[in-house]
């Protein structure tokens, strides 16, 4: 089985983002770099960790008129991600945009709501109805746009998974039994993930503030096989 495990490298100095990324790079699957690192580093930046060997998932979450974001999937194309995502409510045009103008090799997924907006947040931008009708008609209207997959919570996980086979799952939110949640709220261990058709686990602090990082991606890793 290829390793599910994305560490999320959130910090924006490239010295410490290298330095963690060499010490896990034996025991995970892959980097996440999300815009803290990518508004600090650029593109200069994941070069410089594409340069370890792992596959990058680069978290941008592009949301503009699909021109723009068009134009920002060509600026990256060089750059050799496994996957990149923009935000479903950019709408159709925008992430058939964004796949058409992006290499070939990398996937295009999307966010559909993030995890931070609860119902009265939604209501507030003019959606009305639960978070998890939103969270389903936006999966469905990415896989409709011709995207590879969605970033998901671990509590939507299986009902998309189900909804749409073959659709690559993303899921942050993984702690391993026993770990600190901090302050993410609904989350699943990376067995319980996997189990329920994600493809992979994004895992930062269980991994990024652990003592020695390298023994506890290890630990999750081994308990994956
Ligand atoms: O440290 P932790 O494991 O909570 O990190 C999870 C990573 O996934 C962070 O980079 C966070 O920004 C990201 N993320 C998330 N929840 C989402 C989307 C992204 O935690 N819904």
């Amino acid at each position: 089985m290829t390793n599910p495990i994305y560490v999320a490298v959130d910090t924006g100095d490239i010295d410490r983002a290298e330095a963690l990324a060499r010490a896990v790079a034996p025991h995970v699957g892959g980097l996440k770099l999300g815009l803290e690192f990518f508004m600090a580093q650029g593109p200069a930046g994941v070069r410089r960790l594409t340069g370890i060997g792992l596959p990058v998932f680069l978290d941008v979450k592009l949301h503009d008129i699909p021109n723009t974001v068009a134009g920002a999937m060509r600026s990256l194309s060089g750059l050799g991600l496994a996957i990149v995502n923009v935000h479903a409510a950019g709408g159709r045009a925008m992430m058939a945009a964004a796949r058409e103008a992006m290499d070939p090799a990398t996937k295009v997924i999307a966010v559909t709501v993030l995890t931070s907006l609860d119902a009265t947040d939604l209501a507030d931008c003019g959606v009305a109805g639960a978070p998890a009708d939103q969270v389903a008609r936006l999966a469905d209207l990415t896989r409709a746009s011709g995207l590879d997959g969605i970033v998901c919570s671990a509590h939507e996980v299986a009902a998309r998974a189900a909804a749409w086979p073959g659709g690559l799952f993303v899921v942050p939110g993984i702690r391993p039994a026993g770990s600190d949640i901090g302050d993410q709220k609904r989350v699943m261990t990376p067995q319980q993930a996997l189990a329920a058709g994600a493809g992979v686990l994004v895992i930062g602090r269980p991994i990024t503030g652990a003592a020695d990082p390298a023994a506890a991606a290890a630990e999750i890793a081994a308990s994956l096989s």
